[in-house]
């Protein structure tokens, strides 16, 4: 099937936030946000923007009626800054006006005095001072320490990966409308439409059963929107209640990356050690995550990259101590892998620096050490594993052996450009870390007319979502896709959501709508047993028509959904779906937190121009656990999607704040992000496709975040590059690689 919005993407008529007929009255919102990094608010002056034309009113902390608060799991967020500022565009006031323009006119207008405290943007400088979000956590399994005592080689270092700008082609922004009674409906361009609720409600001092978010579609989410789109749905509430009219906001592209958090930055020290048959045996860790200025979802994406710390390797000794540091910077949040391509990055530089002490290609380190169905993870889950049918898979579809030895090859008869080649496995948990969390619901209606339209708490940001819930209940009822339609997200029909993350949901809202459809499905059976005088065991439906066995009947989808409204049974049902089998326990740091794992490899190769310090991705070739995929062509979008978006991340995305804590990457033009020439000249997607019991939906496998790890591989094929042009130079670990970074490494000098 089709993604549903295929024809309407194409031909502009899907319809986005922006696109939401206004009511005429309609006011404009613009967040005024702190100047400065760190500070004490002396003085804020607001007369003359008061006075600019089209002006409303200007909202400060002190007008908030409820809470002035919206930390989603620590509450360490004031929706505007009371006394302090911590970074920098951290919002401070809220104009209304008549246009958008008179509103962005009249926070030029805004003056505040702001006594300047120390700035700190860097992790470890931030623990030192003891700035912690939440205290440390560690994982561990066996005894490292012990562990290092037998190993043959042992080695040390420190990795560096940096942040990253979601870029959402829609940028963030909501429409609120008060309604009669204390009411509002919020139109929000969010991942998760329950946390706006909560918020709104909460900043507003009203109950949650009196605001209605809702959400058509995004034009993109990638975790920018998980937790950090709360903000502006909230101050368009608290306007449109404060002021009894419709209030608009949506932000511009450099408000967005100046006010939004990104991708956390982590710094990493690591050792690892390995006996001689390069069994890695022992490897220790510690991540020191950059969570800026408050929580947000730093605590969970800490969590998240202790879980994937290993990667797809079993390690029998593991210590990993996470470290959530507070700075001086946006609060950093969700970004597909949450916190995993993190962890990921550092076992694999790990892996990397021994494999170079060792004199060996780090493949036969990673192909050695691969985790296998049996194996315990450092949290106490027992691997079902992919990973060495999807890692053989890989060399022999893909020939590696023969990859490897055209890149030799090239190496040997060539000094100008140089090639590299890497591996890169994956594993990747699905569930919501917190266990509470993986649970959905779902509403079905089936009207009289035979037409299915369905409700659930997913949220469609471009990952198909809504397709592969429609294909679900057209599979239940075996009715054509078209029949079946799909609601926008509204927290008046389907309460009480997780977000739309993890990469869970079409598993946790198709098991539901599979329940609810399945529920439905029996009381037309029954009622079709009745009206055929036949068992119901014999009764099946298939395209529209009843069947009695395999023999078609007179009876149709129609005729039958009819007949159950006129004996009066429910043709609607509300179905409540929890992830079962998965527990946690934090205070032992052990459990089965995930519902299956999702594996994978990608064979990287890259040729790098040593004069220049520029390169090209010649192919990523990848064999993606997909399991049973229920849309191939969707899936497939998401490999390649994710994939690309995790070479950003690693190669040329480079965000840069300075000692101020001032973005200066706040642009598309100092931002560069992959196009169409800087993809992979070949991107070859094979998949793993096996009828594995598991808890997908369908048993087809959550595809969403894990394909963006095969980016990794990307960083590592170029270093491979790097060290064949210039074996000695001191490189380090410090994604990501940019060019400039590629050419001063082509050209370090080893430090004696
Ligand atoms: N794909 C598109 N096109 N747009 C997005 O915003 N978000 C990613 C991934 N793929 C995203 C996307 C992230 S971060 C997640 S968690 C999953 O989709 C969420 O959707 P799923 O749970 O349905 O996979
Ligand atoms: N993944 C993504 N988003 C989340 C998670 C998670 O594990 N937990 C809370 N939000
Ligand atoms: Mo995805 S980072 O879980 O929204």
């Amino acid at each position: 099937m089709q993604h549903i919005d295929t024809k309407s993407h194409l031909r502009g008529e899907s319809l986005y936030l922006d696109d939401i007929p206004m009511v005429r009255g309609t006011l404009f919102g613009v967040v005024y946000p702190s100047p400065v990094a760190h500070g004490r608010i002396r003085s804020l002056q607001l007369d003359d923007a008061l006075a600019m034309p089209g002006v409303v009113r200007i909202l400060t902390y002190k007008d908030i009626p409820g809470r002035n608060q919206i930390g989603g799991i620590v509450p360490d967020e004031p929706l505007m800054a009371e006394h302090e500022v911590h970074f920098h565009g951290m919002p401070i006031a809220f104009v209304v006006a008549e246009t958008d323009e008179q509103a962005r006119a009249a926070i030029k207008k805004i003056q505040v005095d702001i006594e300047p405290l120390p700035v700190i943007t860097d992790p470890r400088q931030a623990k030192a001072l003891g700035n912690l979000i939440v205290p440390p956590r560690t994982f561990k399994i066996g005894d490292s320490t012990g562990a290092f005592k037998n190993c043959a080689y042992i080695a040390s270092g420190r990795a560096d990966s940096n942040g990253q700008e979601h870029l959402y082609i829609e940028t963030q922004g909501a429409y609120a409308l008060p309604l009669e009674g204390g009411q509002v409906r919020v139109y929000s361009s969010t991942q998760g439409p329950t946390a706006v609720q909560r918020h709104a409600a909460d900043v507003l001092g009203i109950s949650m059963s009196q605001v209605e978010v809702d959400v058509k579609r995004l034009g993109g989410g990638f975790g920018g929107k998980e937790d950090q789109a709360t903000a502006w749905a909230v101050f368009c509430a608290l306007a449109a209640y404060l002021l009894q009219k419709p209030v608009k906001y949506s932000l511009h592209r450099m408000e967005d990356m100046r006010m939004t958090g990104k991708r956390h930055p982590y710094s990493s020290d690591f050792t690892i050690g390995l006996d001689k048959d390069l069994n890695i045996l022992a490897y220790e860790v510690c991540f020191y995550q950059n969570a800026g200025a408050s929580a947000d979802l730093s605590p969970a994406v800490m969590e998240r990259t202790l879980f994937h710390c290993t990667n797809s390797y079993y390690i029998p000794n593991v210590t990993a101590t996470a470290y959530s540091c507070r700075t001086n910077l946006p609060p950093n949040t969700a970004f597909r892998g949450f916190g995993g391509p993190q962890g990921m990055f550092v076992i694999e530089s790990a892996i990397a620096q021994i494999a170079e002490q060792i004199g060996v290609h780090p493949s036969r380190i990673q192909e050695k050490n691969l985790i296998r169905t049996g194996h315990e993870f450092p949290y106490g889950q027992i691997a079902q594993s992919q990973a060495p049918a999807c890692w053989d898979k890989a060399c022999r579809h893909f020939d590696a052996k023969r990859m490897m030895e055209e890149v030799a090859q090239f190496n040997r008869n060539n000094v100008l450009c140089k090639k590299g080649i890497s591996f890169m496995p994956i594993c990747f948990g699905i569930s919501f870390t917190k266990t509470l969390m993986n649970q959905a619901r779902a509403l079905v209606h089936i009207y009289t007319d035979g037409s299915v339209n369905i409700s659930t708490g997913a949220v469609e940001m471009g990952q198909g979502v809504s397709t592969k819930l429609i294909q679900v209940a057209a599979s239940v009822f075996s009715l054509p896709a078209e029949q079946i339609r799909i609601n926008s997200t509204n927290t008046y029909r389907i309460a009480n959501t997780s977000p739309s993350a993890a990469s869970a949901t079409a598993d946790l809202n198709g098991k539901a709508v599979e329940l609810a459809c399945n529920a439905l499905k029996g009381r037309l059976t029954d009622m079709a047993s009745r009206i055929l005088q036949k068992d119901i065991s014999s009764i099946h439906f298939r395209g529209g028509q009843v069947y009695v066995h395999d023999a078609a009947t007179e009876l149709n989808w129609k005729g039958l959904v009819q007949a159950a409204y006129v004996n009066r049974i429910s043709l609607s049902e509300h179905a409540h779906y929890a992830t079962p089998d998965i527990h946690f326990d934090s205070s032992i740091e052990k459990g089965h937190p995930f519902a299956y794992h999702v594996y994978g490899t990608a064979i990287t190769t890259v040729t790098v121009d040593t004069i220049r310090g520029t390169y090209q991705i010649d192919a990523v070739k990848i064999v993606h656990d997909t399991a049973s995929s229920m849309n191939r062509m969707i899936d497939k979008g998401q490999i390649e999607g994710g994939l690309v978006q995790g070479i950003g991340w690693m190669t040329m995305e480079e965000i840069v704040f300075d000692q101020e804590g001032r973005l200066r990457s706040n642009a598309l033009s100092t931002y560069k992000v992959p196009d169409i020439y800087s993809v992979p000249g070949i991107i070859d997607v094979e998949f793993h496709e096996t009828d594995e019991d598991n808890l997908a939906i369908f048993r087809s496998k959550a595809v969403g975040e894990p394909p963006l790890m095969y980016g990794i591989g990307t960083y590592f094929a170029l270093r491979m590059a790097l060290k064949a042009f210039n074996p000695s130079g001191e490189i380090g670990f410090d994604a990501p690689m940019t060019p400039e970074k590629m050419l001063m490494g082509l050209y370090q000098k080893k430090s004696s």
